[in-house]
């Protein structure tokens, strides 16, 4: 390069004025005024107007009149201020411009797949397909930032908090976390396997037994489930464990972190942050992740229909089920077809149906208006506080079944009525049942995971009512969103092979997964628990987007694969023989 750059591209300003400067970078836009060509140039920086002419670059006109968008070049030339009527307010360089006295092409750039610009509305494939010129996008390049920005905030703090940063193995053992395992082969070993980590649950615990008190990480976890929006195959979490604590611990700890990142970003602080318990957040939203920035509270309405004519609810109480409703403001002007498809997403999420009744001011509207009596309509509207043009809408069943359908149906229709509130609404979520009974698989499952420690209360209730303890157990969410989770361990080993018992693992599979942690509890296991966050998640949130692709530089499709690689991809023979590898043919 014949030209070595003196300054940013975003930074010369009118006090630069006269100056000789040397800018790189690319080609955001070429304006050809017939005899004047303006380019303006890009950097990491900012932007800045260059100004070609022939009187200045002589034959090398000719030259610069080929350079097109996102070519990368290397210019010198003086500052000058614009004219009043050419000042760009929109610009930190706004006001000056750069009279071009040399300069070289240092790359062409191909034709572009998309415009180096905010708001396309290109297919994500194309753009993760050509990533590079994605991210080269100001909002993109903000994200980046902001990414960078975030994690720096997280190190500086919690190192002011004399936490240390620990690294912990990629190829181990697997690690339960309730997804499939990332496998590795092993070459040196036939048949053996290394997994990725889902997370570095187990060697956080073994460093608390090691007497680090403290650590963190910003780490990698790899799990092989079904793809979403809020969840990738490969993604980071910001993985934290402490000795000595209990539970407000860990919420003071976050709620300090949190409002850190936040003013490091401008943002307004968010502590204290409102707690509620996992059956009160079931009864109240449907969810063990409410997104609070609306009411439509749920209400059980069971008692009110205790002497009911109508059939589907009588049965349904008769065999200790609930009626749950919510009333939706206005909503008594909601067309057939509305109530039709509100009805489609509570099915989806296992009711039998949506029962509505539209509010007029002097009759009601409903399927099952012949069914209702006087007084079950006037303790509705009480309980719901519901008035004329609402509209009730209620679904009847199992408890957790009629709580969970009818909390997707509020999710609803807060979001296409534009309810939520602006701002982030945090929440601790505490209590969370130790297991749950799985139908499919016929056993318990845990919650969390194996290693939470039940509440100390209901510990007896293990032998009998398994399914009543409770966990000490706690997730933050933001917004309907789970941003990270967390426990107080078991740290006895009796205890822990009790949970493990219940959860099905015989002793051999205890020895085999998990020998190493239980080993470890014989030699002085201080009581412990920590908590970690999704970091894409809370970058998602961050930066207000729909997905963590939007904040993961290199994310895979929701098929799991990476347009720009081509991966995952075959592998040789040679490889698989070293392996101790063969592909089945017919798969
Ligand atoms: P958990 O499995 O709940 O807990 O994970 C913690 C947080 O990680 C995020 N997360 C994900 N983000 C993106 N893609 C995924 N596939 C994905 N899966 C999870 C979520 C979640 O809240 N070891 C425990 C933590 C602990 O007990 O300390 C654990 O991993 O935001």
């Amino acid at each position: 390069m014949k030209y070595k750059r003196t300054m940013g591209c975003g930074e010369p300003t009118e006090k630069d004025a006269g100056r000789e400067i040397v800018l790189s970078g690319w080609v955001q836009r070429r304006r050809d005024h017939g005899g004047v060509l303006f380019i303006d140039l890009r950097d990491r920086t900012g932007m800045v107007q260059t100004v070609f002419i022939p009187q200045s670059l002589g034959d090398n006109f000719a030259v610069a009149e080929g350079i097109r968008s996102e070519y990368v070049i290397t210019l010198c030339g003086k500052v000058r201020e614009r004219p009043e009527e050419a000042i760009n307010p929109n610009l930190t360089t706004g006001k000056v411009e750069v009279l071009v006295s040399d300069f070289q092409i240092i790359s062409e750039c191909a034709s572009l797949p998309f415009p180096v610009e905010d708001n396309i509305d290109t297919r994500e494939e194309v753009r993760l397909r050509y990533r590079y010129v994605d991210l080269r996008r100001p909002e993109m390049q903000k994200k980046m930032k902001l990414r960078h920005d975030v994690t720096k905030a997280i190190r500086d703090y919690l190192d002011q908090q004399e936490f240390l940063e620990i690294e912990t193995p990629f190829l181990t053992r697997s690690t339960p976390e309730g997804a499939r395992d990332y496998l590795v082969p092993s070459r040196e070993m036939a048949g053996h396997f290394y997994a990725l980590p889902q997370s570095p649950q187990l060697f956080k615990q073994v460093l608390m037994v090691a007497g680090v008190e403290k650590y963190f990480q910003m780490v990698r976890c790899f799990r092989d489930e079904d793809l979403r929006g809020d969840r990738q195959p490969e993604f980071t979490q910001l993985d934290i464990e402490m000795s000595f604590i209990d539970e407000d611990d860990v919420f003071k700890l976050v709620e300090g972190l949190l409002d850190h990142i936040l003013q490091q970003i401008n943002l307004a602080p968010v502590s204290p942050i409102p707690k509620i318990t996992y059956e009160e957040a079931m009864e109240r939203y449907g969810s063990d992740k409410p997104d609070v920035r609306f009411g439509l509270e749920l209400q059980d309405v069971s008692h009110v229909f205790l002497h009911t004519d109508f059939k589907i609810f009588k049965n349904i109480l008769a065999e200790g089920g609930a009626i749950k409703a919510i009333s939706m403001p206005g909503g008594g002007k909601m067309s057939r077809k509305d109530i039709e498809d509100l009805e489609e997403t509570a099915k989806q999420y296992g009711a039998q149906g949506l029962i509505w009744i539209a509010l007029k001011e002097e009759n009601i509207q409903s399927p099952i208006k012949k069914f209702l009596r006087e007084e079950e309509i006037i303790s509705l509207q009480k309980l719901l506080d519901a008035g004329p043009h609402d509209l009730v809408l209620m679904v009847a069943g199992e408890k957790d079944i009629a709580s969970q359908s009818l909390g997707q149906v509020r999710l609803r229709l807060g979001r296409e009525n534009q309810l939520e509130k602006q701002g982030f609404h945090f929440l601790w979520v505490t209590h969370f049942p130790l297991l749950k009974y799985s139908q499919e698989e016929k056993r318990y499952e845990t919650q969390h995971h194996p290693f939470t420690m039940p509440h100390s209360d209901d510990v007896e209730l293990l032998g009998e009512e398994p399914e009543k303890v409770r966990a000490r157990a706690y997730d933050l969410v933001v917004n309907g969103v789970e941003l990270a989770s967390g426990s107080i361990r078991i740290h006895q080993e009796e205890l822990q092979k009790t949970v493990f018992d219940l959860l099905g693992f015989s002793p051999q599979e205890v020895q085999e997964r998990f020998s190493f942690l239980m080993d470890a509890f014989h030699y002085g296991t201080p009581p412990h628990g920590g908590i970690a966050f999704g970091f894409d998640r809370l970058l998602m949130v961050l930066s207000g987007d729909r997905t963590i692709r939007e904040v993961i530089p290199f994310p895979k499709t929701l098929s799991g694969t990476c347009p720009l690689t081509g991966a995952p991809g075959k592998v040789d023979d040679h490889q698989l023989q070293e392996l101790h590898l063969r592909i089945l043919e017919d798969e």
